[in-house]
């Protein structure tokens, strides 16, 4: 099914997912607020990552540091000076694009991003590419834009010191690589995953939540020997690919695209970007990059602290190799949506909205029904506080029961238990499939399990 993003946009919002940022207001361009249903689906995509990536890992550990930092992590990290996309704006209509963007749009064979200003401004000069907004041929010189976004630390305006909002998580978790080391006793190889927000003054948001100015990224840095970084970094493609499919997102719409050598980042040895097939085509949901002891190296010189482990076998000391899988929380989320979208032909004249989101991700994972509301309200409520302890639950009495699963059909709820009269008489429930609306009769006594082992991850 094609699917375009005004359809899945207008969907996220009518359902309670995904708002427009300070609507009220009349927005504030390219932010988006998450809804009841929305706080819920982010909230169990991040469990799910934390699941696989900490919890299930032996040697993985956690964090959550600060998003401002001193600005010296910047300056190690390559950031400030470093961090800025190439801007080129038409005189004509006004419009603002990045120049690697117009010239890869015009030619899709070419691969702009990583060339120099000059060899930008030659080809857009050489090609006439025209604005893609106006079709004119009158543009700007290209220009650095700085992605950092800056704010002001202190009360006063003369003294205050320029302090920046985190670009990306990572850079918490190298300065943070020797006390993590040391408290958790970790030995190398291992890693740290942390969790959090991150900043980009982008000049060209959009596509909904997939490009915007404030995002959230799951990322883990492994930390490795040198030497043993390519087998760590496929181990992580295999596995970051494999918790997409485990998630529900189909083989066929994922592709893997290696970064050719003459396009790394100084830091990488290698690059690999997990895309997925979004509305508009294939597009970055996961970078996975061998990141090298750059990081450490730069912390190690800036800091004049030393970054060093020391094995305790052999007694050397060197600076870890870093694999770095990093992941955008509203990219999976979009992504995630887009997957589990469908619109269903029941038959010639019915059809359903349904949402075939993975149990253990799904916004409310069991709805309790009364069959009657009068007779079986009371049954329901129990029922519906006994699931709230393990599951997260929701409850629905309007209406006539074919209208009440088709509403949790479109929010993706995977089961649907009714409370009727043979509750009442045998302690038994019905319990209703989403994907297949097969009902089946379970004793009560039956139902946590069942719905523990259905929404496992
Ligand atoms: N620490 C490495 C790093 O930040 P990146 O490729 O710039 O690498 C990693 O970002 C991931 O973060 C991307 O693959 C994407 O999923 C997400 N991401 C980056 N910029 C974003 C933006 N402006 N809006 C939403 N997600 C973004």
């Amino acid at each position: 099914m094609s699917l375009n993003m005004e359809t899945l946009s207008t969907f996220a919002k009518t359902q309670g997912f995904v708002y427009q940022g300070s609507e009220i207001y009349g927005g504030l361009a390219n932010t988006w607020d998450y809804g009841p249903l929305g706080v819920e689906l982010k909230n169990a995509l991040k469990a799910a990552w934390w699941q696989r990536f900490v919890q299930e890992q032996r040697n993985v550990v956690g964090l959550d540091s600060a998003i401002l930092m001193n600005p010296k992590t910047w300056e190690a990290s390559g950031h400030i000076g470093g961090f800025s996309d190439p801007l080129i704006d038409c005189k004509a209509c006004k419009s603002r694009h990045r120049a690697d963007h117009l010239i890869e749009r015009f030619d899709a064979s070419i691969q702009a991003d990583g060339m120099s200003e000059a060899q930008m401004s030659e080809l857009i000069q050489t090609h006439r590419i025209p604005c893609p907004k106006c079709g004119k041929f009158d543009y700007t010189p290209i220009r650095q834009f700085d992605l950092m976004f800056k704010t002001q630390l202190g009360v006063l305006d003369d003294k205050a010191q320029t302090i920046y909002l985190r670009p990306e998580t990572a850079q918490g978790i190298f300065v943070n690589f020797k006390n993590i080391q040391r408290t958790s006793r970790m030995k190398v190889p291992f890693g740290v995953a942390q969790i959090g927000k991150s900043f980009r003054n982008e000049i060209t948001p959009g596509n909904f939540i997939f490009r915007t100015r404030e995002f959230e990224q799951l990322e883990l840095e492994f930390f490795c020997e040198p030497g043993s970084e390519m087998q760590w970094f496929d181990y992580f493609k295999q596995a970051s690919k494999q918790f997409l499919i485990d998630l529900g997102l189909r083989e066929e719409h994922l592709s893997l695209a290696d970064h050719p050598v003459e396009k790394l980042s100084h830091y990488s040895n290698a690059t690999t970007d997990i895309e997925y097939q979004f509305a508009w085509g294939f597009d970055e949901l996961w970078g996975i990059a061998s990141r090298t002891d750059y990081d450490l190296k730069q912390h190690q010189a800036f800091s004049q602290e030393d970054m060093s482990y020391q094995d305790p076998q052999t007694n050397e000391k060197y600076l870890p190799y870093v694999i770095e899988p990093s992941l955008g929380l509203d990219r999976l989320f979009l992504a995630v949506l887009h997957e589990a979208y469908h619109e269903e032909a029941l038959s010639e004249v019915d059809t359903r909205t349904v949402l075939k989101l993975h149990p253990f991700i799904a916004p409310y994972q069991v709805a309790v029904f009364p069959l009657v509301k009068k007779k079986h309200r009371d049954e329901a409520f129990t029922l519906l506080d006994q699931l709230a302890k393990r599951f997260r639950v929701t409850y629905d009495e309007a209406g006539n029961i074919g209208r009440r699963y088709r509403r949790q059909d479109a929010i993706g709820t995977p089961f649907v238990v009714t409370i009727d009269d043979q509750t009442l008489e045998q302690q038994t429930v019905t319990l209703r499939d989403r994907d297949s609306m097969d009902q089946i009769t379970l004793p009560i006594t039956e139902l946590m399990t069942y719905l523990d082992q259905k929404t496992r991850f």
